[in-house]
């Protein structure tokens, strides 16, 4: 397999560095404590294409394969994971899910301002009762002939205090299970429907994650994306390749916990010498960086299955539950080189560790991706 970047790629990963070194990496400390990201930042990110990332030219978008886009989702973490997290959902849950199974008004309507970034895109699947078990939800939609009467509530949702459309997962058919799950494209000023309580959360703390609220909410038939009763589909594929932008960030922040690991531990003296000369310190240091190689080619690896028009259900899980697992050491190992100083906000890497714990949580826990893995293996 030939992972050799071609031009777009190393051009679209040149970017994402540039920025996220320049404009990302300064500002996260302090959008961490604000619990926000700036306006602008989105309006930078907009214009440097990220927003359009999967979606396709014609309407607007740069229409990249997943191999370059993995590429940028590493380096936009290296700088944000929170910044990183709200391109990725755009991207690779709600942009491609309404290029793949949009109709053609569904995808003039809203693909050209998505690819800008002016209408931000969320996706909800989860529901205070139903996180991994995701095919239990039970907000409910109604169809009332000329609408759909929408009744529930959904929890954590990715960008859900400021996009514009929301890509949501309803039953149609109680006793049908997962097989009467529809997906509706939700307008943020669909009657009836409102966003909740922004929540305070460990890491990631500068993302956006609400709670959205339906009640006798009147969506327009137009709304349905796909078939009637097909909604689980779209969720499960939808998250074959938003897991790989989930690994691609684990990536990124382990490199960005790598080199703040390095960096501390030239210039750390302990009994007369580096931390860096100490075999203990190697150790670490090694471990990391051969982790994260090893993770960045599982990454790959899934991305250019997709690349290729392939099912990537396996490799992604597997390219998730790796890096995930291998990045939360990473973050671990590089706090305790810090000592102390690991410990206090003025050091990157207390966020760092902060941050990273939910990549084992969210678009399936760890253990729900052993589960799909070995499900693959076993047959
Ligand atoms: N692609 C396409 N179809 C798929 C699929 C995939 N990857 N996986 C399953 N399906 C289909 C199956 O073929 C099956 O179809 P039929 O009914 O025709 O047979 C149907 O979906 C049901 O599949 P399962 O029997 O495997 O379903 P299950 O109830 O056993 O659940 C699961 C499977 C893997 C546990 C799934 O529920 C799951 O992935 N749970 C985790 C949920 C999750 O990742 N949530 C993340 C929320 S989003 C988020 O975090 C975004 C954010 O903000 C950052």
């Amino acid at each position: 397999m030939d992972f050799e970047p071609n031009e777009s790629m190393r051009l679209l990963r040149e970017t994402a560095r540039e920025f996220a070194e320049k404009r990302l990496k300064p500002g996260a400390p302090e959008w961490d404590e604000r619990e926000a990201i700036p306006e602008e930042i989105y309006r930078e990110a907009g214009e440097l294409g990220f927003f359009g990332l999967s979606v396709p030219e014609e309407f607007g978008g740069l229409g990249v394969d997943a191999l370059a886009y993995a590429a940028a989702m590493e380096e936009l973490a290296r700088g944000s994971a929170a910044l990183q997290v709200c391109v990725t959902v755009h991207n690779s849950l709600v942009a491609a899910a309404i290029s793949k199974h949009g109709t053609d008004e569904q995808k003039k309507k809203y693909l050209p301002k998505m690819a800008t970034g002016e209408w931000i895109g969320a996706y909800s699947l989860s529901e205070p009762g139903s996180g991994t078990d995701a095919g239990s939800l039970s907000c409910a939609a109604e169809d009332k002939g000329d609408h759909w009467l929408v009744n529930g509530a959904k929890a954590w949702v990715t960008n859900g205090g400021f996009a514009r459309v929301y890509l949501v997962f309803v039953s149609t058919n109680k006793e049908a299970a997962s097989r009467g799950i529809t997906c509706l494209l939700v307008d943020r000023d669909a009657p009836g429907f409102s966003v909740g309580k922004k929540e305070k959360k460990m890491g990631l703390r500068a993302s956006d994650t609400r709670e959205l609220i339906f009640q006798n909410a009147r969506v327009p038939k137009s709304a349905l994306l796909g078939q009637v009763g097909g909604g689980f589909k779209i969720a499960m594929s939808q998250l074959d390749s938003g897991r790989i932008g989930i690994a691609a960030q684990a990536v990124g922040i382990a490199q960005a916990a790598l080199e703040e690991a390095v960096s501390y531990a030239k210039q750390r003296r302990q009994f007369g010498k580096r931390l860096a000369e100490f075999q203990l310190t190697q150790a670490k240091i090694a471990d990391m960086a051969v982790g994260i190689d090893a993770a960045r080619l599982l990454v790959w690896r899934a991305a250019s299955i997709l690349a290729a028009g392939g099912k990537c259900t396996k490799e992604a899980s597997m390219a998730k539950l790796f890096a995930s697992r291998m990045a939360n050491k990473a973050c671990f190992d590089a706090l305790q080189i810090h000592g102390g100083n690991g410990f206090v906000r003025e050091f990157p890497v207390e966020r760092l560790y902060r941050d990273v714990r939910v990549t084992e949580i969210y678009e399936g826990t760890t253990e729900i991706q052993s589960l799909i893995v070995a499900r693959e293996v076993l047959g």
